[in-house]
């Protein structure tokens, strides 16, 4: 007997490598899934492993610092759980940061938070269901010398995703944010020592604890570390 009830649809943003290409495979055991990054090829490439793994997929090759596209693409879209995951990082010193770095950090990091969110809340909240989880960072509570763009674009989710849960949680919408110390991925410039870092699979572990917890229990916070930055992961 074939089972016919339809399975949730989760929407992962930044889904074409690293966390958001694990996140998405990770979802695709139980959800389809709808792909959003700006490579059309690299989110093809995604797309076959989650459809090997028994999801429907849906790819979208989208630029989110482009408000209106995004608009265009994701609204009305029938969206369970929503993954802002796309995120830029240039970390260099203030006056070395050139004014396009600055704003690029800035539109991925935070005005797209904007524009796929207004995008597909509406539906949650019309079918008074739906969760929206953010990846964050421990740089959005700590400061480091390179971070005053990138550090400031993650302490705004910080204060984004608290506020935005507490105006949704009354409406059935959990809002959580997972919030990583380091990962293995393309986000650290090439020859960076990566392995004593987390691997993006340990994340998109996090964010399905999150997304998958009892209708009545909300993980709002959830901190994600390597365990010792002085020892590589295959020493444990
Ligand atoms: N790696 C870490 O140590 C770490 C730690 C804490 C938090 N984070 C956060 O985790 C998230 C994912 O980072 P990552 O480490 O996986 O980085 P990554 O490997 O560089 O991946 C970034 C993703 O964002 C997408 N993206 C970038 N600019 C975009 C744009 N203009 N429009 C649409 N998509 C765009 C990229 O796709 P395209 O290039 O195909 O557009 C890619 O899929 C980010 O929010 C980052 O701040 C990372």
């Amino acid at each position: 007997m074939t089972n016919s009830s339809p399975r949730p649809v989760a929407l992962v943003t930044g889904a074409s490598r690293g966390i958001g290409q694990a996140i998405a495979q990770r979802l695709a055991a139980t959800h389809d899934l709808v792909l959003v990054a700006r490579h059309a090829d690299l989110l093809a490439a995604v797309a076959r492993a989650c459809e090997a793994a028994g999801a429907t997929v849906q790819t979208l090759a989208l630029d989110l610092r482009d408000g209106v596209a995004a608009a265009a693409a994701l609204s009305g879209l029938q969206v369970d759980v929503l993954v802002n995951n796309a995120g830029v990082a240039v970390l260099k010193p203030f006056l070395d940061m050139t004014a396009e770095e600055w704003n690029r950090q800035v539109d991925v990091n935070v005005n797209a938070l904007y524009h796929v969110t207004r995008a597909v809340l509406p539906g949650m909240v019309q079918r008074g269901r739906g969760h929206v989880c953010i990846i964050g960072s421990t740089a959005g509570r700590n400061t480091f010398v390179g971070g005053t763009c990138y550090t400031g674009t993650k302490h705004f989710v910080m204060g984004f995703a608290e506020s935005l849960m507490l105006e949704v949680r009354d409406a059935g919408i959990g809002v959580s944010v997972i919030t990583p110390g380091s990962v293995a991925t393309e986000l650290f410039p090439e020859g960076t020592n990566t392995a004593w870092m987390l691997e993006p699979e340990n994340i998109a572990d996090a964010v399905a604890f999150a997304v998958t917890a009892p209708p009545h229990m909300l993980v709002h916070r959830l901190e994600v570390r390597p365990l010792s930055p002085k020892r590589p992961r295959s020493s444990f």
